[in-house]
């Protein structure tokens, strides 16, 4: 038996999967019990009358090539938040396995371990040494039973990039008995390159990547899942089969075409030379206790009185996150990095 099916839901791995509607698009489709016109009239040329491509091949070649691994590893998602889901359902089984987290991290992993009735077990990141992780702690603490151990990297809500060389040894030390689920949301914002180019080698390592971030199409909710192959074609077997909307994927490749990427790119020269300003700036403030250095799109920033911060940003018509509620973070708020105009505001609000 494969390590995937070893590893997953006997239950998922022996599921007759759905079988959508065959996807012929030379022929006129009167077989998946459409109405032959479109909302915006008669000729449908929209496309909106018809169910869209299940996995759509364009957007999933396209996505294949952004992050430079092979289709066949690629798994499209309503954001990336769905593939976390996946995750959980297909490797979980409730009252049995468990899943492994490193607070304070993005709270969807534990969220939807629990939901799927897996144990979360929680290995917190070192602060003292800038949230890196604690991987003889995490290693430790994996019994047979944990099958996912997600890492963030830049992480959410603490911005920084965990170390490549640290994630690699704990993916291998892992081998065959969990996968090891690296999550770079946030990757375009760093100054370091993805670590799917070592899913290959370590195929127990899979990668998740979104558009909602730097690509600006949080509102559209694409996402991917880049993995061993047999990871992606068990997935496939529980996502639903329409999953990705037609709007979704029309956004998506006119981002990915090439007007579109290099105004993007402008724009990202733009945030980064922003979330510089903003850090240079927020650390002399007198209510700033500390500004915490930052790979991606956000900044966590300590405050002497966080309530205060919050309230002031508030009555500047600005809304920040309130990171208070993450352990260890008691006066803590996020900052994502606004417009130059919205920055300033932020910065008067908080002189
Ligand atoms: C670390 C991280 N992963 C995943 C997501 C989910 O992103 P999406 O579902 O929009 O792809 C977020 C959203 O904030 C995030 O911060």
């Amino acid at each position: 038996m494969s390590w995937v099916n070893a590893l997953a839901r006997a239950d998922i791995v022996a599921l007759k999967v759905y079988e959508h509607a065959a996807w012929r698009p030379e022929l006129e489709r009167l077989h998946a019990n459409e109405l032959p016109w479109s909302p915006a009239g008669e000729d449908g040329r929209d496309g909106l009358n018809r169910y869209p491509q299940p996995q759509p091949r364009a957007l999933l070649e396209g996505l294949a090539r952004l992050y430079g691994v092979a289709s066949d590893s690629v798994l499209l998602g309503r954001g990336s938040d769905e593939a976390i889901d996946l995750l959980c359902r297909a490797f979980c089984r409730a009252g049995q396995d468990a899943v492994l987290v490193c607070p304070p991290t993005f709270g969807m992993y534990a969220v939807s371990a629990r939901i799927q009735g897996a144990e979360v077990i929680s290995v917190p990141l070192r602060a003292e040494h800038g949230f890196a992780l604690d991987e003889q702690a995490l290693l430790e603490r994996c019994t047979p039973a944990t099958k996912l151990v997600f890492l963030c990297s830049p992480n959410n809500p603490t911005g920084n990039l965990l170390d490549a060389q640290t994630v690699l040894r704990i993916a291998a030390a892992l081998a065959g008995r969990a996968l090891v689920v690296l999550d770079e949301a946030y990757i375009e914002f760093a100054d370091r390159p993805s670590l799917a180019a070592h899913i290959g080698a370590q195929p127990n390592l899979a990668v998740l990547r979104t558009l909602s971030k730097a690509y600006g199409l949080a509102g559209a909710r694409c996402g991917a899942l880049l993995a061993d192959p047999q990871v992606i074609t068990l997935l496939r077997k529980i996502i639903p089969p329409y999953a990705i909307p037609k709007l979704t994927v029309d956004a998506a490749l006119a981002r990915l075409g090439p007007a579109a990427m290099q105004s993007g790119r402008e724009r990202l020269a733009t945030l980064l030379a922003e979330r510089a300003r903003l850090e240079r700036e927020l650390t002399p403030l007198p209510l700033v206790a500390r500004v915490w250095p930052s790979a991606a799109n956000f900044l966590l920033v300590e405050f002497h009185d966080a309530q205060s911060a919050l309230d002031r940003a508030c009555a500047a018509g600005l809304l920040v996150r309130d990171a208070r509620g993450y352990p260890g973070l008691a006066r803590a708020l996020r900052v994502s990095v606004g417009t130059p105009e919205q920055n300033s505001r932020l910065l008067e609000a908080w002189s």
